[in-house]
């Protein structure tokens, strides 16, 4: 058996199985295999490589994909620049992270905003997508600041911005690395004053499920473009299967 999975904690409805099992369907890989490994603890990460000596690679969920790191062999470039790895490929005894998402993120926004684009963005949020996102805006040259719920996180906190509403309207790219809106909480949202969003801002969700979540339908009320995270998903798992190939 040839077995890729996923570790994280949860992993149930986890769109990469799903991804997975139609890809090698299609390719008639029958004797591949992706599975859900539900991991609580990082601790347990070394045990199941033992338990599966067919395990070629893995994806790596919440909340893992910073601490993993410290379980690998090697470290690509992609997962050095973000400090974290969403991929995990064994290759010649040696375990080796990468971070697609930040690849993906890179490639779909640009795709999407084009060339010409000139402007900063706005991150909401600090975790492990939102440093992501941060290194993709960093490779295209995209000044950002950060929003977060502490003054620790960011450069911002939501209560300010609320408090100085202008504040928002400098901002042309505003991206939500929270999970605020994700199914079954479809309603959430991130608060900030979208009545002083200007026409044309472009709204990224990273979230894509709902396929249209609050934050992306109270930016589209103020003319704002909206996207959400569909694609990002798409092109993260398409480079881990390169990865898993290379
Ligand atoms: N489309 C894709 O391919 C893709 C890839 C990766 C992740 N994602 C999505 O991105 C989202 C975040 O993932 P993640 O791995 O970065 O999660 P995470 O590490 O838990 O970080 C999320 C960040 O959001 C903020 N946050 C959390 N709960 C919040 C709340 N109740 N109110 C306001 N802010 C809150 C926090 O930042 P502060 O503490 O600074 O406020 C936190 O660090 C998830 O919805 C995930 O599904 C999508």
């Amino acid at each position: 058996m040839t077995r890729f999975g996923l570790i994280g904690y949860p992993v149930g409805h986890s769109y990469s199985q799903n991804f997975f099992t139609k890809k090698f369907k299609k390719l008639k890989l029958k004797d591949h295999v992706y599975d859900l490994f539900e991991m609580e603890f990082l601790n347990e990460f070394p045990a199941l490589w033992l338990k599966h000596s067919d395990l070629h690679g893995l994806n790596v969920t919440v909340p893992h994909k910073e601490k993993v790191v410290k379980y690998l062999d090697k470290q690509d470039a992609s997962a050095i620049k973000v400090g974290a790895a969403n991929v995990i490929y064994k290759t010649g005894g040696q375990l080796i992270g990468y971070n697609t998402d930040y690849m993906a993120f890179r490639e779909s926004l640009k795709a999407w905003i084009g060339d010409g684009f000139k402007g900063e963005a706005l991150i909401l949020g600090s975790g492990g997508a939102s440093k992501a996102v941060q290194a993709g805006l960093t490779d295209l040259d995209i000044p950002y600041n950060q929003v977060s719920r502490t003054n620790k996180g960011g450069d911002y906190t939501y209560d300010q911005i609320k408090a100085n509403p202008e504040i928002i309207t400098r901002f042309k790219l505003i991206v939500n690395t929270t999970p605020l809106g994700m199914y079954p909480n479809n309603e959430s949202i991130p608060d900030l004053p979208y009545n002083q969003i200007k026409k044309g801002t472009y709204f990224y969700d990273l979230i894509y499920n709902p396929e249209e979540t609050a934050f992306m339908k109270e930016g589209k009320k103020y003319g704002a473009e909206i996207k959400n995270g569909l694609e990002m998903l798409e092109l993260q798992a398409e480079r881990s299967w390169d990865i898993w190939n290379s």
